[in-house]
């Protein structure tokens, strides 16, 4: 996310990082992922080597190669870890289940229309952040937070 807390525009990232997509496939690859319904059609295709779980309240929607879901107790072989993976509407309602908030801040306000949730300082510790980081001109950390 942007200074000013942007992921998305347009129903894309505003951003290309290659260095960030593939910290992201590393970290979940033989995981299990969660994304919203908007951001599986931003990417348009089940990321391989994870189980995909798309959120959606559309009860007819099938895909090939997803589970569709319309709550997060439909999610099964929970052995695996789970990555919740955006977007905005996702991460807003789910921010409180989660134990870790893996983030890539980038170091300049950005205009968009999809927003990661405030990060309340009184429930999360910032416990780990990279070195800044430059790609295309771009500035940017990564960021581990842990629920107090
Ligand atoms: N920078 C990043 O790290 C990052 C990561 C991911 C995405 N993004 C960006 O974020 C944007 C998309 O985010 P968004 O907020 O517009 O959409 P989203 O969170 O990806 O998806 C929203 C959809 O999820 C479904 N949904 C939401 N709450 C639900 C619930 N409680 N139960 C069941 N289904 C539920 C609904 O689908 P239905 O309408 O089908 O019911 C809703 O329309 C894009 O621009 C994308 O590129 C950025």
């Amino acid at each position: 996310m942007s200074e000013n807390n942007v992921i998305g525009i347009d129903n894309s990232l505003p951003w290309h990082l290659s260095g960030d997509l593939k910290r992201f496939k590393a970290i979940t690859t033989g995981h299990q992922i969660v994304m919203g319904r908007k951001t599986y059609e931003s990417i348009g295709k089940p990321l391989p080597n994870r189980v995909n779980f798309v959120l959606t309240r559309n009860s007819d929607l099938k895909i090939d190669g997803v589970h569709v879901i319309s709550s997060l107790n439909d999610i099964s072989d929970s052995d695996k870890k789970t990555f919740i993976i955006g977007g905005g509407e996702i991460y807003s309602q789910l921010i409180d289940s989660c134990d870790e908030l893996l983030v890539t801040k980038i170091h300049r306000e950005i205009h968009g229309d999809a927003f990661f949730p405030m990060i309340d300082a009184s429930v999360w510790s910032l416990v780990d952040q990279s070195e800044k980081l430059n790609e295309n001109d771009i500035e940017f950390s990564y960021l581990t937070y842990r629920k107090i």
